[in-house]
């Protein structure tokens, strides 16, 4: 038996809502002491029974760990997989699900607009190991189509929505056409978060995390996480990361996992602080482009209103003034923080072309110069936009 293979968490709770399973899947109450929080088992490994005599499965803390099995039947329930596997980090998460997926001659197609580490991961990692890739525009069914046509391709890497330009992905249109190409379909779920959309139930075949974002959601835990829907993909893919050994330490599980239980609650605010914010900068004669699928300009709105239940706290706007005006803006800012990162409580401001997409500079994924990229947080919404109303020029 496999350490916390057992009956997703999910099924054992019945139907309930996705709160309750974000309170309760995978966080029984410890059958020993009663403790209502699963505890931090800070342990590299396991008595055994006798030889092979395992307890529950567990043997050594790579290749399972209870306080990493709790979060991972709780992110299989909230996904509505058959099986979530936790890693130190989002890139863990995705060079396992790829290192799984993929072998030498394999083609992938990405997004032309994502997150500048998983296009490096692509362009100078994978290429080297023979995988080769090719930018799509995937909110164009068109283009996707005529690139699966036109030669076997192993996998489709969908962000939606997009890092930093917020483009929005119909999972369930690139589902159908990957199905019929033989092509499987993994969906960054990062910006969105299992509360606000769940690309399996709309035919994808994996979802990516990096749950150092709104699944954590208080900027103290960086981790990632691979959800799917095939439990022999799930199998194969945990025997690539116990080979490699890419996991999620047991507090930073905890942490994750802490995090999770207010997600409902802090997506819910989010997304309504984004969208006074989206409203300010639309009006804001400094702006020239406001980039939320919330709004009802954007073109990806309608898609997002079908797919998602919320349009979530990522805002990216353009400037007048070009690059320099853009820089200057981060720098001004005294309530949104400049840094990398996003998903916290806490707001945070980026230019995306010199900080967390530097490493798509000069490739067909450049960011514009004049983006600025807001995580807004949960503070109080008038302090928010007072903050960008006195940081964007008059
Ligand atoms: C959309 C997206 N996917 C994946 C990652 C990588 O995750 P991590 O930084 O946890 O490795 C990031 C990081 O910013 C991201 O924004």
């Amino acid at each position: 038996m496999t350490a916390g293979a057992g009956q997703p968490a999910g099924q054992r709770l019945g139907t309930g809502g996705f709160e309750t399973l974000a309170i309760h899947a995978g966080q029984e109450p410890d059958p020993r002491t009663g403790a209502v929080v699963p505890p931090i088992y800070q342990v590299s490994t396991y008595a055994q029974d006798g030889v092979g005599g395992l307890r529950e499965g567990y043997e050594y803390s790579r290749s399972a760990n209870p306080t990493r099995t709790a979060l991972e039947e709780c992110l299989t329930a909230l996904e509505g997989g058959t099986r979530a596997l936790a890693f130190a980090s989002g890139m863990a998460a995705e060079d396992c699900l790829l290192r799984t997926v993929c072998a030498p001659g394999d083609h992938v197609l990405i997004p032309h607009d994502a997150y500048g580490g998983t296009y490096r991961l692509f362009d100078t990692v994978l290429s080297h190991w023979g995988v080769s890739y090719r930018p799509v525009h995937l909110a164009d069914t068109g283009a996707i189509r005529q690139a699966l046509a036109e030669r076997p391709v192993r996998a489709v890497w969908v962000e939606t929505p997009t890092n930093p330009l917020l483009s929005v992905v119909d999972i369930a249109v690139v589902a159908q056409a990957c199905r019929e190409a033989g092509a499987l379909l993994v969906v960054d779920n990062t910006f969105a978060s299992p509360y606000l959309q769940n690309p399996l139930a709309l035919g994808a075949d994996a979802v990516i995390h990096s749950t150092t974002k709104y699944l954590g959601g208080h900027s103290d835990v960086v981790g990632g996480a691979a959800v799917v829907a095939d439990p022999e993909l799930g199998e194969r893919m945990a025997y690539v990361q116990n080979a490699t050994g890419g996991v999620a330490a047991p507090f930073d599980a905890w942490l994750t996992l802490r995090g999770i239980r207010t997600l409902g609650v802090r997506m819910e605010r989010h997304g309504l602080n984004a969208a006074r914010v989206a409203d300010m900068l639309a009006t804001h004669p400094a702006v020239t482009e406001v980039l939320y699928p919330g709004l009802p300009g954007h073109p990806g709105h309608e898609v997002a209103a079908k797919q998602m239940r919320g349009f979530g706290g990522m805002v990216s706007f353009r400037v007048r003034g070009g690059e320099e005006t853009a820089v200057a803006v981060c720098g001004r800012t005294r309530l949104f923080t400049l840094g990398e990162s996003l998903g916290g409580v806490e707001s945070l401001i980026e230019h995306p072309a010199r900080m967390t997409h530097a490493s798509v500079a000069g490739s067909p994924l450049e960011v514009p110069g004049d983006l600025v990229r807001l995580s807004v947080g949960i503070e109080t919404v008038d302090d928010l936009v007072e903050d960008l109303r006195q940081a964007l020029p008059g």
